[in-house]
């Protein structure tokens, strides 16, 4: 079973509890948490949340079947750098539809990395995964946010107004979704040359 992919200059594999550190300390800042409904985060509560996803991913592996959590770092293909990380949730009672969510650490920011992320997490659940919708939100305010998912063929399905409450204010939800039908057969297949994959050790 793959645990890696590689595609434009990025790489995206699985997360181990290795990558901990790097989330951490990127989930404790402000600038990365401004738009978040979380954060910034102590150590504690970033382990918390991710440890369990980790063991869920890896008991999976082990027993070689697919996880229900896919949570992916993402570092430069060529040094090995932290760059962030992107995930996909399984939805409740809709197999094949994911919710997405991706995280950069701010030093990588308006480089294309986070169109790159949502163009992966789309080219591994439509095509690894066969799925069939994916999901995202975002708070009304978060434009970068808003952008990465129009270029990825997102569309506004619509707005739960004052939604989320963070920093002593209410915030607008925009609801995004995108079928694989809504995408043509020459994207579909252009995004599979996008990314190969990579056999790595032991996750
Ligand atoms: C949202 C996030 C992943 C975007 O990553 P990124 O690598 O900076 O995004 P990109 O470089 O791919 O840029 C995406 C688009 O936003 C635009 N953009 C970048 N920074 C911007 C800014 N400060 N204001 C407005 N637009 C901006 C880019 O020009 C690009 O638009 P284009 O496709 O029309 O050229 C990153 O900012 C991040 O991790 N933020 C903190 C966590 C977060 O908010 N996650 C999303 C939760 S829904």
């Amino acid at each position: 079973m793959q645990h890696a992919w590689i595609g434009g200059g990025l790489r995206f594999s699985y997360c181990t509890e290795h990558d901990l550190p790097a989330i951490s300390r990127m989930l404790a800042k402000e600038s990365v948490c401004r738009w978040l409904f979380f954060g910034p985060n102590t150590d504690e509560a970033t382990r918390s949340y991710f440890l369990p996803l980790i063991e869920e991913m890896r008991t999976a592996f082990r027993a070689g079947r697919m996880p229900d959590h896919h949570v992916f770092t993402v570092r430069l293909e060529d040094t090995g750098d932290f760059v962030g990380q992107c995930a996909l949730f399984p939805i409740d009672f809709s197999p094949g539809s994911f919710l997405i969510g991706y995280q950069l650490d701010d030093a990588c920011w308006k480089r294309g990395y986070g169109t790159r992320a949502c163009t992966f997490l789309v080219y591994f659940a439509f095509t690894v995964l066969d799925g069939y919708r994916l999901n995202g939100d975002t708070v009304a305010g978060n434009t970068t946010s808003q952008r990465v998912m129009e270029s990825c063929g997102f569309v506004l399905e619509g707005i739960q107004r004052q939604y989320w409450h963070a920093g002593g204010e209410y915030h607008d939800r925009l609801i995004f979704g995108l079928l694989k039908t809504d995408l043509a057969p020459e994207r579909l297949s252009g995004l599979g040359e996008m990314f190969t994959t990579e056999h790595s050790a032991e996750v």
